[in-house]
Formats: structure tokens, sequence, C-alpha cells
């Protein structure tokens, strides 16, 4: 079974929040995909299926390079689509990471799939090879605005493969997102109702964003229509009220029963993770990496016996200070307020008059999440304590 925190412990809770920061992680990233999306902006590549085996390969080389380190509580299979890859490969990624650091009793390992790929059978393959949460990227249940994000499924599909997956996975996750053009208030509506419906305990609901260099942003800069904001804030605050009817809200964008994503929890409380593959960044000893993002470089330089890392950023002590606040405010259980907080409390004082922000206990909340950003830009600001 997984393990998740006790039932008296809620997905939002203060104290699950911050002893977040103690767990830790490893991401290893999957870039393939069967067909690249206009919207998307991560480390993916389409059409290099054949390489799927080298790079498994690689994988498990980079992984056995990497310094010791602690047993590991959670581990996140993200992408690209790690569903493009055979339960096997996945098991023997999972095998690796094993070998190397250990994993608690009670790991949770996540993995990103796409609907298309997910059938009773695939579902169970990858049960069996260690994966406990299942996080399928429906975006959407409604036809149109799938066809108007370039997805390979129709909703319908969707909700098939929810199905099939929910009959083997103990925890399951949906990401949706809100705020195409095509989109309506209705169709929004139904999309919400049927991800409730179909019983995921754990759902993701994130506004479409524009990515520099993307083909939407190439689309909307020759004159197609891009996402409207205040259609967006309308969207959340829809999101927000229906989702709560059977979850809690977690994060600005993220609601879960009794069992949030452990990963996610880590990384916003400024956990470490080791991190894998293509693109993936790391966060250990107060040191970010990112390894290369290309991927024939990548497999080649992992074939040579050398770590992928293309740079590393090693903060000041400042620095971290504002990355654990700009981290811990996107949590509904806000963060211990610190040296940064109290001077964003001195600076902003129109954040608490105006209700934006709170404190609580000696921490900070935001508790109108959809100004987040807004305050996350003046943390951004705040100068150096004396
Ligand atoms: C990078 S994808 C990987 C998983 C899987 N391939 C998929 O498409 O769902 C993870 C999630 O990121 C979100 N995402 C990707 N690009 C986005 C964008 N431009 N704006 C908002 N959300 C985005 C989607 O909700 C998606 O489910
Ligand atoms: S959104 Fe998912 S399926 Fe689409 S290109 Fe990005 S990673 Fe691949």
């Amino acid at each position: 079974m997984v393990a998740s925190p006790p039932p008296s412990i809620r997905p939002d809770s203060p104290e699950l929040a911050d002893q977040a920061g103690e767990w830790r992680s490893a991401y290893v990233h999957i870039p393939f995909c069967a067909r690249i999306c206009p919207y998307c902006d991560f480390a993916v590549v389409e059409g290099r299926q054949d390489l799927v085996d080298r790079y498994v390969s690689a994988l498990v080389s980079e992984i056995s390079m990497s310094v010791d380190w602690d047993t590991l509580d959670a581990v996140f299979i993200g992408g690209g689509t790690p569903s493009q890859v055979a339960p096997m490969l996945i098991g023997e990624i999972l095998e690796s990471l094993n070998d190397k650091f250990g994993l608690v009793d009670g790991v949770e390992v996540s993995m990103e799939a796409n609907p298309e790929d997910i059938t009773a059978r695939s579902s169970r393959g990858y049960r069996a090879a260690g994966v406990n949460r299942l996080s399928m990227g429906v975006q959407s249940f409604d036809d149109v605005v799938l066809t108007a994000l370039g997805r390979q499924h129709t909703g319908g599909q969707a909700l098939r493969a929810i199905e099939d997956a929910r009959s083997v996975f103990e925890r399951l996750s949906i990401d949706l997102m809100y705020g195409d053009p095509t989109e309506t208030e209705a169709s929004w509506d139904r999309t919400l109702d049927s991800a409730l419906a179909a019983g995921a305990d754990h759902i993701s609901a994130y506004s479409l964003t524009v990515e520099l260099g993307t083909p939407l942003s190439r689309a909307v800069a020759a004159g197609a229509p891009a996402p409207d904001d205040d259609v967006q804030a309308d969207r959340w605050e829809r999101a927000a009220e229906r989702l709560s009817e059977r979850l809690i809200r977690y994060e600005v964008s993220n609601y879960a029963t009794d069992a949030p994503c452990k990963y996610n929890l880590a990384t916003w409380a400024q956990g470490e993770y080791v991190a894998f593959g293509l693109g993936a960044h790391g966060h250990r000893n107060g040191i970010r990496t990112r390894n290369l993002r290309r991927l024939d470089r990548y497999i080649e330089t992992v074939e040579a016996g050398q770590r992928p890392i293309a740079g590393e950023t090693v903060g000041s002590g400042w620095d971290r200070e504002l990355e654990r606040l700009m981290l811990g405010l996107r949590r509904t259980a806000g963060v211990v307020a610190g040296a940064a907080g109290q001077k964003l409390l001195e600076d902003h004082p129109e954040f608490v008059d105006a209700g934006i922000i709170e404190q609580r206990e000696g921490r900070i909340v935001v508790v109108k999440p959809l100004l987040t950003d807004t305050v996350i830009r003046e943390v951004l600001a705040v100068p150096p304590q004396e």
C-alpha cells in the first residue's frame, strides 16, 4: 500500500507542508511523445521511439553514476510521455533507483501517462513495475477543446482509460487545462463534472499558458485568439468551487482527497531531489542542477561515461530564502514567514490591508490564490535583509 498521511492530516495541513521538506525524492524524465502538442515547452521529442531502449539504458547508467544519497520517499516519472515506454523498462528504471538509493517501505511512485496509452493491461504492467500513482493527462473531456489543443485522445477514450486505471491503481490523478479559446463555460463545467464523477483522488487544473517559442505562441503572434486572463480567472474560480465539493485544494492548482502527491509537496517545501534524464532539474545541498536538453547529446554523453549536467546554480543564502517563500506561498498551508516573509509584510502592508495575504501562527498565507503571482513578483523584489 502507498504511504499516505493519516486521515487526521489534511493535504493542506501546515504540518504536512513543512514535514515534506525532509522527504527525499527522485525525478526521472521521459521525453518521448507520440506527437508534440502545440502549447508544450517541456523537454520532448517526437518520432524518436527508435531511441527508447538506448535512452533507458542511458538513464540506468546515469543513475548508477550519481553520488550516493539517502533512501527515497517519493519518485516522480514525468515527461514527455512515460506511458510511451513499456512497463518492463519502467521497472528497470525503478530497480536501478532501488539499487542505488533504496526506496522506503511505502515509497510513492508517480508516473505521468497519456489516456491513449492506458488500458487495463498496460495499467497492470506499470503497477507490477512499481508505479502506485498514475497521473493521467486528460486536459479536457470536450472533443472540440481536445482537437484545438492538438491532443491525440477523445473525451470518451479518457473516460475508458480512467476506468481501466482505477481498477488497478490505488492513487489516480487527472490533469486538466482550462482557458483554450474554444472552451466555453458550459464545456469547462462538463469537464469538471466528468473529472469528479470519474472518481480521481487528485486533480490538477492548470490555466493554458502561451509559452514562448512554441507553435501556439507563433500562432498567437500571427493573430490566432489567445487565452483571455479574465476568462481564465473565472474558470479557476469555477474549478475551486466545484472540485472543493469532493477534494481539498492544497496548492493554487492542485486538489486531493486524503493523499496529496508526495513529490509535489516535497518540491514546494524546497526539499531535495535527484533528477535523471533529458533536461531534468535536480536540487541538492543548496545547488540546483540541470541536465543537457538535446537528446543525442544526452545519450552520447552518458554512453561516454560522463554525467549529463549542463549547468548548476548556487543561490546565495538570501536567494534561497526568497525561493523558499515563493514556493511555499503557492500552498494553501502557506509558509513560515522567516526573514524574507517579515520583510515582505513590512514593505507591502497593502497586501494584508486588501485581504490578499494573512498572517497565521507565524506563517504567511495567500488567501486570494488568484493573486499569488502578483505577491510572488513582489517577493522577487524584496531586498536582502541588512
Ligand atoms: C508536460 S505534461 C506531461 C504529461 C503528459 N504528456 C500530458 O500531456 O499530460 C504535464 C502537464 O503539464 C500541463 N501543461 C503542459 N503544457 C502546459 C501549458 N502550456 N500550459 C498549462 N499547462 C501545461 C498539462 O496539464 C499536462 O498534463
Ligand atoms: S503536453 Fe504532454 S503529450 Fe503533449 S507534447 Fe507535452 S509532454 Fe508531450
